[in-house]
């Protein structure tokens, strides 16, 4: 992982104690189960939930957020989303059966639903954030940006490379 320059540049007083409560926050955010994580991905999910970003496993976000945004695929963030009709029930099922189901951590507190605005988001990415909006990464959408193994559903903190700083 490629944390050391973040570190390093982090000087003042203010960013050192911004860091520690990140850190913090980090440890006590509940780990995403790496079984749950690795569920199979039906190919028809990753080819058509897969070709604007990187398909997103299912245990990141809540039944809830899922369903919300099964319902409004024809305006997919300004998007036509919507699959093409056989894939859509196995697409289906595969989230609803892998959905995480801690509300808590796991629900989106946005509409529509995203998976960087949950809790358990947030607390893991205090240190990222700085650079969702580098022009190398365009968005927090964009996971593939630093987790160089998102398409393979990977997201180990052995697997996180941050872009070098601006
Ligand atoms: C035509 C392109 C396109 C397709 C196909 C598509 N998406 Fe998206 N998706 C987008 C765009 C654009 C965004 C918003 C990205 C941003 O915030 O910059 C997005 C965002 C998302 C997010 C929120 C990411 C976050 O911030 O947490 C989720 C979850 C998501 N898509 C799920 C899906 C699922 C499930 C499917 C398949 C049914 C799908 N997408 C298919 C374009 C697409
Ligand atoms: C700007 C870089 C960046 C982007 C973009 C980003 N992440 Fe991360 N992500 C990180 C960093 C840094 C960590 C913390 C690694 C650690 O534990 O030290 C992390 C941690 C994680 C973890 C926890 C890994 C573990 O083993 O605990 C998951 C899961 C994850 N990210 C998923 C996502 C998803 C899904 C997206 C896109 C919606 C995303 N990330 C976007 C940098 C990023």
């Amino acid at each position: 992982m490629h944390l050391a320059p973040l570190l390093f540049t982090a000087t003042t007083p203010a960013t050192h104690a911004a860091m520690a409560i990140w850190v913090v926050a980090a440890i006590l955010a509940p780990p995403v189960n790496a079984q749950d994580l690795a569920a199979p991905m039906p190919p028809s999910y990753r080819f058509e939930c897969g070709s604007c970003h990187v398909p997103y496993p299912a245990a990141l976000m809540t039944q809830r957020g899922w369903s919300d945004l099964l319902q409004s695929l024809d305006n997919h963030f300004g998007e036509n989303a919507v699959p093409e009709i056989p894939a859509r029930r196995e697409i289906e099922q595969y989230l609803t059966q892998h959905a995480n189901v801690k509300e808590h951590s796991f629900g989106s507190r946005t509409e529509p639903a995203r998976i960087s605005t949950t809790h358990w988001f947030r607390l893991t990415h205090g240190v990222a954030k700085k650079l969702f909006k580098d022009i190398r990464v365009g968005t927090v959408a964009n996971c593939s940006a630093c987790h160089r193994q998102a398409e393979g559903g990977q997201f180990s903190a052995e697997n996180v490379t941050l872009p070098n700083r601006l």
